[in-house]
């Protein structure tokens, strides 16, 4: 099963998607990679993630798509 975690790249988005990528889920992560908290954690959490051949990333603004 696919699943769709917006703002896979935040504090909830990150642990969520870890947790259904360790359980098999097809994990489809979204996040604009916003400023607000520092990127370059936003950054470190991609890379866990991207470690996943069930994890997919893809770079989206919401409110532009
Ligand atoms: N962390 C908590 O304890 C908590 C508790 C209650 C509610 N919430 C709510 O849950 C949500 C997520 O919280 P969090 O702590 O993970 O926040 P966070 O800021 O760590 O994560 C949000 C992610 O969404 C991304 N994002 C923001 N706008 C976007 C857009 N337009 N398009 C694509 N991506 C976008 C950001 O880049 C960020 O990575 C928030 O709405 C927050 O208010 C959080």
């Amino acid at each position: 099963m696919k699943i769709l975690i917006t703002g896979a790249a935040g504090f909830i988005g990150f642990h969520l998607s870890k947790k259904l990528l360790d359980v098999s889920y097809e994990v489809i992560g979204i996040d604009n990679l916003n400023d607000y908290y520092d990127p370059n954690l936003k950054q470190s959490r991609l890379e866990i993630l991207g470690k996943y051949n069930n994890f997919n990333f893809h770079r989206v603004d919401l409110k532009k798509s």
